[in-house]
């Protein structure tokens, strides 16, 4: 087997799509092992989650840092430290310098909460329901320097039912989220999706 891939995750809460990677990198044939956890909330559930597991953890404010870049400069050398080749973003709220995204192009992951492209940003269920749709889902993509876009990696979809609220069109999808993460993360740990020319090429 060849060496699994050194991930680190980013996280600023709750941490269950962490949660779904740490679960399925336990298996050792898994491609991808997660070794280093960074957030930017020092309370954030996903950091005691990590802790709890064995994984190293590293909280990281964008408070203490004068600029976006210095920030996203603390981070890429925590990532080198830990000499990770992977990296997922797993409800990470903030936006990276475009310096940082292009210098980790094709090895830096998100996962959206929607179809993509529709309803980047916040408040993400709220916009499906006010646009009326009745499909919504979760998206995995490479993650470009532009907000909640990149080439799709994989996506899920779940109706959208009468009465719901945003919590439980969210429940629905975070159902998905927590199954179609690790399947994107396992593709791209084993190379059989990679980013070339700005698209998401698979073998
Ligand atoms: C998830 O629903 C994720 O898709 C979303 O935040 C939630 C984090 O939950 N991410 C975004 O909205 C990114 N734009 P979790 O901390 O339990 O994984």
């Amino acid at each position: 087997m060849t060496a699994r891939k050194r991930t680190a995750v980013l996280v600023s809460g709750r941490g269950s799509n962490l949660q779904a990677l740490i679960d399925a990198a336990r298996d050792p044939a898994f491609p991808a092992e997660i070794v280093l956890v960074i957030s930017n909330v020092e309370a954030a559930e996903g950091l005691a989650r990590a802790a709890e597991t064995g994984i190293a953890t590293k909280f990281i404010s964008h408070k203490d840092f004068a600029s976006r870049g210095d920030f996203d400069a603390a981070i890429d050398a925590s990532l080198r430290a830990a000499d990770v080749s992977l990296v997922c973003e797993a409800g990470f709220m903030r936006i990276h310098s475009e310096w940082f995204a292009n210098l980790w192009a094709g090895k830096l992951l998100n996962i959206h909460p929607s179809l993509l492209p529709s309803f980047p940003g916040i408040r993400v269920h709220r916009q499906a329901l006010d646009a009326g749709v009745k499909i919504s889902g979760c998206t995995v993509h490479f993650l470009v320097p532009a907000l909640d876009s990149g080439p799709i990696i994989a996506q899920a979809a779940v109706p959208v039912l009468e009465g719901d609220t945003p919590e439980t069109l969210a429940a629905r999808i975070l159902v998905e989220e927590h199954r179609v993460y690790p399947e994107a993360l396992r593709l791209a740990a084993e190379g059989k999706v990679t980013l070339e020319n700005g698209k998401a090429v698979f073998r």
